[in-house]
């Protein structure tokens, strides 16, 4: 939207929920203008056409206009819900990200911004995407709280230490667009920037094939285990002093103090950086952490192998039946 200066009013709409934001602040807008118009209108009308006319005037008593309140009384109500109605169902759009989404990791850290796709590539400050597709994010930070944000996909989600959150876009059409961190995290905020490269899926799968040598994420997440000999404890079969992590991912987890959990993202990693918070029955708390040994990247690797972790086959197995199971890739 340039006007006569030159100046872009509006970030470019980049997104497939970016008309609906800006449609749904057009009708805040107006509403605001249109009210702001009509009080002052009034204030300045009255003021003049009932101003007192001499020190003695004394004004008619008025008792009351039933039909005037109840119209200042519906009128902005039925506003406000068709704001409130509008504005829960975009949120809902934003927070829901479609099943086919592509998954990929963010970690905000002063003064950056570290991404990672499920094949490996890594990126600072940069993310490539493809256009056309949803794209979803789970995010953490390494130090202070961040925020995401891509003002031309109307996306702005905070990065919190210690706990993964989601947000996810789909771009519509190719190009750069900044991407910013919302959240004041120290000196250099203003510098925690980057781009978001939005590109031709086949220029993308070219960009994706250009940084495979590195091992895809569940990879990493595997050389990790290996190296930091997690598999001593978790044996694949159970046998070991700590329970298995196959097909662990997406199930019910029955604990020790006799609640249960589900095994999402969230709950892998503090079983990692806190593992004696939410003990699986049947286990000593014996697991030492791992906070500061691993990074929140390499956490996120560990999560993705263990994701990754699938019995070979839906034979009878003891153990929680597995509930909601749902697979990514
Ligand atoms: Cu990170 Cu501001």
């Amino acid at each position: 939207m340039g006007s006569l200066l030159a100046i872009s009013l509006f970030p470019e709409q980049a997104s497939t929920i970016s008309t609906e934001v800006d449609h749904l602040l057009y009708f805040l807008l107006a509403v605001s203008v249109f009210f702001t118009l009509l009080i002052f209108g009034a204030i300045f009308y009255f003021a003049v056409r009932y101003r007192r006319r001499s020190d003695t005037e004394v004004p008619p008593e008025i008792h009351g206009g039933m039909a005037l309140e109840i119209a200042w009384s519906v009128i902005p109500f039925i506003l406000t819900m068709v704001m409130f109605g509008w504005g829960a169902s975009v949120f809902f759009a934003m927070s829901r990200p479609p099943d086919d989404a592509i998954e990929m990791y963010a970690v905000g850290k002063q003064w950056m911004w570290k991404l990672q796709h499920m094949e490996g590539q890594r990126e600072i400050n940069e993310l490539h995407i493809p256009v056309g597709r949803a794209v979803k994010l789970t995010m953490t930070s390494e130090d202070v709280i961040h925020s995401f944000y891509v003002p031309a996909f109307r996306t702005k989600a905070d990065v919190l230490p210690g706990r993964y959150t989601t947000t996810w876009f789909q771009p519509t059409k190719p190009g750069k667009y900044h991407l910013f961190c919302a959240e004041y995290c120290g000196n250099k905020h203003s510098g925690m920037t980057g781009w978001v490269y939005v590109m031709e899926p086949t220029a993308y799968a070219a960009w994706l094939a250009g940084g495979a040598q590195q091992g895809t994420l569940a990879e990493g997440g595997q050389k990790l285990f290996q190296e930091l000999a997690c598999g001593n404890c978790h044996k694949p079969d159970n046998s070991g002093r700590c329970p298995s992590l196959v097909g662990l991912f997406g199930r019910t987890v029955e604990l020790a103090d006799g609640g249960t959990v589900k095994a999402d993202e969230a709950y892998l990693r503090e079983s990692i950086v806190n593992p004696t918070a939410q003990v699986v029955a049947g286990y000593q708390p014996n697991m030492p952490t791992f906070q500061g040994l691993v990074s929140e990247e390499g956490v996120l690797q560990l999560v993705e192998y263990i994701k990754s972790l699938t019995p070979p086959a839906a034979a009878g197995k003891k153990g929680p039946a597995p509930a909601g199971k749902r697979r990514n890739r």
